[in-house]
């Protein structure tokens, strides 16, 4: 018995067969802000993650503990809030109860959660715990994997519609269907997917976590959503068979008046281009190139579509100029988290040690790092 299990005794006694299931935070390697502009995304999963340990209890009662948070959580399975709480609970009640409508015969069970991953860092920590959840149900109580890309439009509903955040498809997506050693080229207005091969070599994936924390559900996020709309909007009434703005050329979005909203429809152009020139070189293993790609995304994230701060830029520009690094920039929805590089292992510990010092010196706050692999997606854990 391991540490876990010996707690989830402790919490709920010994009894029969426990489930253990695991999935993945995500990074993103590039096309970011386009997801919900029907754009290409280049997402990876990462080996840090969520388990949770499942066991129905052939009862009502629906109990819930995180070692995160450490308080025992109960429901009742035929009452449960019809509203979000405002507590880590909601990603959990809300997967329950919309399996139950899609007619899943969940009843009452107990369930331990432990993470390794950040939270609110841009890992996707939400996603993570969403898809976790519904996997992890429909495997107990309807006895089958679920389709992984509906279970991911699923928890993207939920998220916008119980958890009351306006994301796009591309974390839970990533984190639902994560390949080792692969990122997922994932077109999001057709959702097909491609598996793209990361072979790094003499580099690997560096995370760096500013620690400066971000708030996802803030206006910004949805603030881009609506001048992405409005940028939309100006390029139809020339073209009326536009459909995304990221399919817009760049040369006709001089008719933009607004200089803001004019940035926003020339990053989305240009970052969807990155995504289908970083495929190819990835392909190839054109990984100086790949690097190049990626600061310049960054550049556009920080200037055109004004997402990152003051901390990522620093990280950002601190790795670009490193020795061994062959690119660097933000990952997911910015204004704080985490940003991501491809560095060299024999310079790794070397750039770590610097930059971890000079932030610290600049910020007055140190910043984490997490050498990481691209991984599988949700998974039931089989137990030796
Ligand atoms: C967050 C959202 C995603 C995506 C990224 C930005 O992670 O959940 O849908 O929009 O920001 O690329």
């Amino acid at each position: 018995m391991d540490k876990l299990e010996r707690k989830f005794s402790e919490l709920f006694g010994d009894g029969n067969t426990i489930g253990r299931f695991f999935c993945p935070g995500r990074v993103n390697l590039i096309g970011e802000h386009i997801d919900y502009l029907g754009g290409l995304v280049m997402p990876a999963a990462i080996s840090l993650g969520i388990t949770a340990l499942v066991r129905p209890n052939h009862s009502k009662l629906i109990r819930l503990f995180s070692n995160d948070f450490e308080e025992l959580l109960e429901y009742r399975s035929e009452k449960l809030p019809k509203e979000k709480q405002g507590i880590w609970s909601d990603y959990v009640v809300g997967v329950i109860q919309f399996l139950q409508n899609k007619g899943i015969p969940i009843e009452g069970f107990d369930l331990l959660i432990d993470s390794s991953l950040p939270k609110g860092s841009g890992l996707s920590s939400s996603a993570a715990l969403e898809v976790l959840i519904y996997y992890s149900l429909c495997m107990v109580f309807g006895n089958a994997e679920p389709n992984r890309s509906q279970m991911a439009l699923d928890c993207q509903d939920i998220e916008n519609n119980f958890v009351g955040v306006n994301c796009g498809i591309m974390d839970q997506f990533a984190v639902a269907n994560g390949k080792k050693n692969h990122a997922i080229k994932l077109n999001c207005d057709s959702l097909e997917f491609e598996y793209i091969p990361l072979n790094l070599g003499d580099y690997e994936l560096l995370i760096v976590n500013s620690n400066k924390q971000r708030e996802l559900t803030g206006s910004a996020y949805n603030q881009r959503r609506v001048e992405c709309d409005t940028a939309l909007q100006t390029l139809q009434g020339q073209d009326a068979s536009l459909k995304n703005l990221v399919d817009a050329k760049l040369n006709d979005i001089h008719i933009i008046e607004d200089e803001t909203i004019k940035k926003r429809a020339k990053h989305a152009i240009n970052e969807n281009s990155r995504v289908l020139d970083s495929a190819v070189a990835l392909t190839k293993n054109e990984l100086v190139y790949f690097g190049q790609l990626m600061n310049a995304s960054h550049e556009s994230l920080s200037k055109d579509f004004e997402v990152s701060c003051t901390e990522l830029d620093f990280i950002a520009n601190h790795l670009q100029e490193s020795d061994g690094c062959l690119g660097a920039r933000m990952t997911g929805a910015g204004f704080g988290g985490c940003c991501i590089a491809i560095v060299e292992h024999t310079s790794a510990s070397n750039i770590i040690e610097k930059l971890n010092l000079e932030y610290h010196q600049q910020f007055g706050l140190s910043p984490s790092f997490y050498r990481c692999k691209p991984s599988d997606g949700v998974r039931m854990l089989v137990q030796d």
